[in-house]
């Protein structure tokens, strides 16, 4: 996945784009560059590391036009290094473009445009389009058509944007990966997604697939298989540019752990009519398939237990890559439920693509507006979790349980009380994180050298000790682990010794089977941390979390985020960037 940024208007088109693709960060973040079409034509900065880094050393804003393109990378085709980071040229230098996505059949391109001549520098697949565009414009095509032929050509699924030094305007297009225009007074703005530009204006379009926009002095948008035009809604965002940022706290992922009590109540407030349409989507489906990946997986995992216990319904959870195993139980009574936050992650999209060739019923519960999966599904709930910037899922995956939870309690007509039991628990939040912050700082000390770390659970802490070793090892590069309780002595007892830290999550419910497996491991010199709402002579140390019942992993997996939050800190590593990952993975 990759952030890509164009802008057309009246500024100075290096500053807007450098301030876009820092908020674009989150998408990718191992190689950066910029385009602006000035006086001497068009110019390229471009080089391998983060947007700080790359801008010490290249100072974008020197770039002088009011038209240009910029780029984030998270390298699929083509190592990390300063030939293969966008934006790139075609072999006259007139065309320029930064894509996210894959040209899956670049290699037939590339051969072809090779016989006719064409040299390519990087080893990256997107080479092929700039150069494409070219070969169609000398072969007397206007360089909107130019773009239209090159975009039917291409095989995969991509978002570009596309600056042509001679026309002065640019092409914004996408297919699978996902492309917003953003309207201005006398300015346009195409990026991958809404904060990047939300500074400058609330006023977006939605691009859909096989759809490009053209900006000159004003914009068009067509359809490039039939070249009609498309006259689409503008959307007003409803959230603000305050919400992408990191206000007074030194990063998004601490940031978005602290939103959590606000954020829980809002997902809670859906609206009856909106949760009535999907109760009925539930109880009149004959089999529900959950599908998520990572922590929405989790988040999926944990609903199949509160479905069980509230509604007594049974329903299967999937990882959405592994869905289409499952072909044979599909039909027009079958209901998917698509978890995500970004609405953009390839597994997902893919499930839900297969499921509605298979006639099934699709929801989603997803939390960016406009996102690929909005449009896929019949029927959405937005989790309203407002903008999450780190790659760590946090405020999205407690407000996925929220949802969930309110949907359960529905498919049995006690929604209000669902309602009731989710402002409770958000009402506590803050206390909680004030409580428990100076300790998890202390334990991420004591812990920051281990090298392998596991959580156990049972029943509702299960999906929780998963989605807990998850958050740990993403952001602190600690190998951690979760189980269910009774588990751990079928095979991974056998590394347990003394001083292993173990993380215990413990409720009322499963306090007397869970006592057994704390035992056990203790009885291996294991260092066991409890996360419990009543201490006990067990824990080496504990973190007490508020009783919630059937809410209980809500506020569960919140000491866990804070520990990672620290581990992090304390190995000196950005929480907001982990390595190696991106914030969505559009990528199959
Ligand atoms: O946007 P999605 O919820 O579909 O993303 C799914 C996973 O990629 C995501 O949850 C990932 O596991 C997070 N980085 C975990 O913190």
């Amino acid at each position: 996945m990759c952030g890509i940024v164009g802008y057309k208007g009246f500024k100075k088109a290096s500053k807007i784009l450098l301030d876009s693709v820092r908020r674009l960060e989150y998408r990718g973040y191992d190689s950066v560059g910029m385009a602006v079409l000035g006086e001497s034509g068009i110019i390229v900065k471009k080089g391998a590391g983060n947007v700080d880094k790359v801008n010490n050393e290249l100072f974008f804003e020197e770039l002088e036009g009011s038209i240009g393109v910029a780029h984030t990378r998270w390298a699929t085709t083509g190592e990390v290094n300063n030939v293969n980071s966008h934006p790139h040229l075609s072999n006259n230098n007139k065309i320029c473009v930064v894509h996210n996505g894959i040209v899956e059949n670049y290699q037939e391109i590339k051969k072809f445009l090779e016989n006719k001549g064409f040299c390519f520098i990087s080893q990256t697949d997107t080479e092929v389009i700039p150069n494409y565009v070219q070969y169609f414009i000398d072969n007397g095509e206007s360089f909107e058509d130019a773009v239209k032929k090159t975009l039917r050509i291409i095989k995969g699924s991509f978002a570009v944007v596309i600056m042509s030094e001679d026309d002065g305007i640019i092409i914004g297009a996408r297919r699978g990966s996902p492309l917003v225009l953003g309207i201005g007074f006398g300015e346009f703005f195409l990026a991958s997604d809404v904060p990047a530009f939300s500074e400058c204006t609330d006023k977006v379009v939605y691009l859909d697939d096989d759809e490009f926009a053209v900006l000159g002095d004003d914009y068009h948008i067509y359809d490039f298989n039939t070249g009609r035009e498309n006259f689409k809604k503008i959307n007003i965002i409803n959230w603000s540019f305050e919400q992408a940022k990191k206000g007074e706290y030194e990063h998004f992922m601490l940031k978005e752990i602290n939103e959590q009590g606000n954020t829980i109540k809002k997902a809670a407030e859906q609206s009856i009519e909106l949760i009535r349409e999907a109760t009925d989507l539930i109880n009149g489906a004959c089999g529900v398939f959950l599908v998520g990946c990572g922590t929405s997986y989790h988040a999926c995992v944990s609903a199949s237990y509160i479905f069980s216990k509230i509604a007594k319904k049974h329903v299967n959870v999937l990882l959405a890559s592994e869905f289409r195993n499952y072909e044979h139980f599909l039909s027009s009574n079958t209901l998917v439920i698509a978890v995500s936050q970004s609405g953009e992650t390839a597994d997902v999209i893919d499930a839900v693509s297969f499921a509605k060739k298979h006639g099934c019923r699709t929801l989603s519960i997803v939390n960016v507006m406009g996102s690929t999966l909005t449009r896929l599904c019949s029927l959405n709930i937005m989790m309203n979790a407002g903008p999450e910037i780190c790659v760590l899922s946090t405020k999205s995956y407690t407000s996925q349980l929220a949802v969930l939870t309110l949907l359960a309690y529905s498919a049995v007509d006690k929604f209000k009380q669902a309602k009731k039991l989710l402002v409770d628990v958000a009402g506590k939040v803050n206390d909680l994180i004030n409580n428990i912050n100076d300790d998890l700082k202390l334990l991420a000390g004591k812990l920051k050298r281990v090298n392998d770390l596991f959580l156990i659970g049972r029943d509702l802490a299960y999906p929780s000790a998963l989605e807990g070793a998850l958050k740990i090892k993403e952001v602190s590069y600690i190998h951690a682990e979760g189980f269910a309780g009774a588990e751990l002595k079928h095979g991974t007892m056998a590394l347990i010794q003394d001083g292993v830290p173990v993380i215990a999550l413990n409720t009322r419910g499963t306090n007397d089977l869970l006592v057994n497996n704390i035992m056990e491991v203790k009885a291996r010199g294991a260092f066991v941390i409890g996360i419990d709402s009543r201490n006990n002579e067990l824990y080496d140390f504990f973190i007490k979390v508020p009783g919630a019942d059937i809410a209980d992993p809500v506020l569960m997996i919140i000491p866990i985020q804070l520990l990672a939050y620290y581990l992090a800190l304390a190995k000196n590593l950005n929480p907001d960037q982990p390595r190696n990952l991106a914030k969505s993975v559009t990528v199959k």
